[in-house]
């Protein structure tokens, strides 16, 4: 998604002065695309051998409409709250992985660590992007697109759904004496959707510390506590 926003953005006037940040941004991201196959095909081979995908399996009418969406990012500008929001995340689980104390497989600290390198620029350019094309939006404009923030947010990255299940389904290919929990499984693993502490792990102010405290200049943010459990705007912003 990263990869097609930005290759819009780099034609966008709004954007000239940012070119050569963002060729390093878009360059960057490939490679971190290239990267995670890569340590993908080496965990499995059998499942990535051929493929870039295999437990998620976005239905390809989604895909057209979200492509469309991120190919107007001077339109939606919603898409740059989701970048900042996972790139920031990306900083803080990669740290979590340099600072084990358990000792990790060697190409996954790796990979880790050369992510959390070039993150730190990205954060930033994000937060440019945003001066660029949400500072300057109408109020309506904002509020239709935080709306759309909030509705993407709950339906693709906020508890285990599809590709979540399919993870679980695999395991118990793998593990027969699963296959009688199996329904059980599914049910809870859903169930973390509406579950605090689970919620509390993928997005709070020790998380995105940076995101949460842009969402709290923007009153269109102000019920945002609703999507995130681990929000509540601090400024007080209506
Ligand atoms: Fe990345
Ligand atoms: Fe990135």
């Amino acid at each position: 998604m990263a990869r097609h926003i930005l290759g819009v953005l780099l034609h966008r006037p709004e954007c000239a002065s940012l070119q050569d940040s963002l060729e390093n941004f878009l360059d960057e991201e490939m490679r971190h695309t290239a990267m995670f196959r890569e340590l993908n095909r080496r965990c499995a081979p059998e499942f990535y051998g051929t493929a870039d995908y295999h437990f998620i399996k976005p239905p390809p009418g989604s895909v057209a409409v979200l492509r469309w969406l991120a190919s107007r990012p001077w339109r939606f500008p919603f898409f740059i709250w989701i970048m900042l929001m996972q790139e920031e995340r990306a900083m803080y689980y990669a740290k979590q992985f340099l600072r084990s104390e358990e000792p990790l497989e060697p190409h996954f600290v790796a990979v880790q660590r050369k992510h959390l390198a070039d993150e730190v620029d990205h954060v930033r350019w994000d937060e440019d992007l945003l001066q660029r094309l949400w500072v300057p939006a109408t109020r309506a404009k904002r509020r239709i697109n935080a709306r759309l923030f909030a509705w993407m947010m709950g339906e693709f990255f906020l508890g285990p759904k599809r590709a979540g299940l399919n993870v679980v389904r695999q395991l118990a290919r793998e593990f027969p004496e699963l296959l009688p929990s199996l329904p059980e499984m599914g049910h809870q693993l859903r169930a973390l959707e509406h579950n605090q502490q689970f919620q509390l792990a993928l997005y709070a102010r020790s998380i995105v510390p940076r995101t949460f405290a842009h969402f709290d200049r923007w009153p269109e943010f102000a019920t945002l506590g609703r999507v995130f459990q681990g929000y509540s705007n601090l400024t007080g912003a209506k």
